[in-house]
């Protein structure tokens, strides 16, 4: 079956690179508009190149100022956002809770959660005028579990996700709205490739799929939550790990 989204428009936070660019290319490819939010705008822009059109906009998502002025924007550009997908996130490895700044569990708070929430509350009076639209949310493996490698601030930072993707989806649940999150394990991305640096195979060996994942396992789940397939799911967490988390 093919996923066809023609006529929905789609905005995809941290989409200048790894997970969210993926889902940013698979949404285009079923049809979707693309709107492509970044603090990394020239990423942001090849990865609305690379998908043949779209709008791409820099902001900070650390900075509750800048995101109505985004919306604004993505209005102006689109006329309004059916599908949304949170993907943001700052990826912050540190090691035991003494290592944790107070700056860098705020950046990391800020930007994680209280981005998403910010997001979230500038785009869902839309879909709800329109009585409907998809959200997904980034949640992680260490919400789940407790970070491997990633810190206590990032584990929290995802854990909270949870609670407000659940919440969230009850209030969208009458309009329509479906508001989901997924939960990604060991996925090969920049920063990610980056910590495990060279030790990929000792890494694989600890999940049952014996792989780490790529991007295209997550946006493929993303795409499946964005489209009419999934229009009965809200308020779960999809987890994509190969195997590491089975609760
Ligand atoms: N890669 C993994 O293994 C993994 C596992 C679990 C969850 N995740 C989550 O998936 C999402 C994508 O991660 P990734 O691996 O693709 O990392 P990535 O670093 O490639 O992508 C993150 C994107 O977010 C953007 N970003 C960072 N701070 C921002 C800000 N203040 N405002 C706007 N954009 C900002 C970055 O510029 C980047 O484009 C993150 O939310 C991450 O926590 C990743």
């Amino acid at each position: 079956m093919r996923i066809d989204l023609t006529g929905k428009n789609a905005l995809v936070t941290g989409g200048a690179s790894g997970i969210g660019r993926e889902c940013a290319w698979v949404l285009a490819r079923a049809g979707a508009r693309i709107a492509v939010v970044d603090i990394n705008l020239e990423g942001a822009q090849q990865t609305v190149h690379a998908a043949g059109g779209g709008v791409a906009l820099r902001c900070d998502l650390g900075d509750p100022e800048q995101v109505p002025t985004m919306r604004d924007r993505v209005v102006s550009e689109m006329g309004g956002v059916d599908i949304l997908i949170n993907c943001a996130g700052i990826i912050s490895y540190k090691r035991g809770i003494g290592a944790v700044s107070t700056e860098e569990w705020d950046l990391v708070l800020d930007v994680n959660l209280r981005g998403t929430y910010l997001v979230c509350r500038e785009f869902i009076e839309g879909m709800k005028q329109r009585q409907g639209g998809k959200i997904v949310n980034f949640s992680s493996l260490a919400a789940r579990v407790g970070g491997i490698d990633a810190g206590i601030h990032y584990a929290a930072s995802k854990a909270g996700l949870i609670g407000f993707t659940r919440t969230l989806a009850k209030e969208g649940g009458p309009y329509g709205i479906n508001v989901n999150a997924v939960a990604p394990g060991i996925i090969a991305t920049e920063p990610v490739l980056q910590q495990i640096g060279g030790r990929e195979d000792a890494y694989a060996a600890q999940i049952p799929l014996r792989r780490l994942g790529q991007p295209q396992d997550v946006a493929n789940v993303v795409l499946f939550l964005a489209s009419p397939l999934s229009d009965y799911i809200t308020g779960a967490v999809l987890d994509i790990n190969g195997g590491m988390y089975m609760g």
